[in-house]
């Protein structure tokens, strides 16, 4: 990766109640407790459903973990009449460090569109957490060669709305959307190219602290098998990952390659 600490995030999507949830972390936190890992390094965060943030919480803070946690989703709006809803000072007050925002899952089956996922990014942002922005081209795009501008438009539709202070907050998860799910890993090669040009988008932008700042994360069918290739590219600066965090023992390998 870089001069950025890497982050190796775990969504774990519509997976584990609180019970699965409260043993896979124990078990994380066991299989990383050697001095050979170094939690200022390598940054571990996981992504478990709203009915399991409270049962983390209390176990991060009691065992003292140094593992973080955030949630997959936000309300835009912070609070009243919205049946079903959960605030991003709900989520704040659960000890959330991040909320992932704009997942090709939730684009696909929520009516997330831009508007709605820039008022997610203030939402989190205003609560005091951070963002992580997913964006990808699904396989037409990349059949028509323009990944790259899918991807960077996609990062640039919500970008163009904050200021520097609220973009330098962000992190972006590149998650090219044939890649989710499927063991198509994207190459190294192109995993950078999306990175770097996102990278770019954001210097010009915002100059080059802030770009330089940014997290920006690959995600899309990681193992344990392709993770050490990924995260030697520069700009790429952990992953996001989905199935893979789902084992234990094979999120606890990813995280010592990272
Ligand atoms: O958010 C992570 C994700 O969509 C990637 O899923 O299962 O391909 O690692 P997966």
């Amino acid at each position: 990766a870089s001069k950025r600490i890497p982050l190796v995030a775990g969504n774990w999507k519509m997976n584990f109640d609180h019970l699965e949830a409260t043993y896979f972390v124990q078990k994380l936190a066991w299989l990383l407790r050697d001095a050979h890992f170094d939690f200022r390094r390598v940054e571990v965060a996981l992504f478990p459903s709203f009915t399991s943030l409270r049962s983390v919480q209390v176990l991060v803070e009691a065992d003292k973990l140094k593992i973080n946690y955030g949630a997959q989703s936000v309300s835009v709006t912070n609070q009243g009449a919205f049946t079903g809803d959960i605030s991003a000072d709900m989520i704040a007050h659960l000890g959330c460090s991040y909320v992932i925002i704009g997942h090709s899952e939730r684009r696909k089956y929520h009516p997330e569109d831009d508007a709605n996922i820039v008022d997610q990014v203030r939402a989190v942002l205003a609560a005091g957490m951070q963002p992580i922005l997913c964006v990808g081209e699904s396989f037409e795009e990349r059949r028509q060669g323009i990944e790259l501008d899918f991807a960077v438009g996609q990062v640039h539709d919500v970008t163009r709305d904050l200021n520097e202070e609220e973009a330098a907050k962000l992190i972006i998860a590149y998650e090219p959307v044939w890649a989710i799910g499927t063991g198509m890993v994207a190459t190294p090669e192109s995993a950078q190219d999306a990175a770097q040009a996102i990278r770019a988008d954001m210097k010009a932008t915002f100059g080059a602290d802030v770009a330089d700042a940014v997290r920006i994360l690959y995600g899309g069918s990681v193992t344990s098998k392709n993770a050490v290739e990924l995260i030697e590219e520069p700009d790429v600066d952990g992953f996001l990952i989905g199935g893979a965090s789902l084992d234990a023992d094979e999120l606890a390998r990813i995280c010592r390659l990272t």
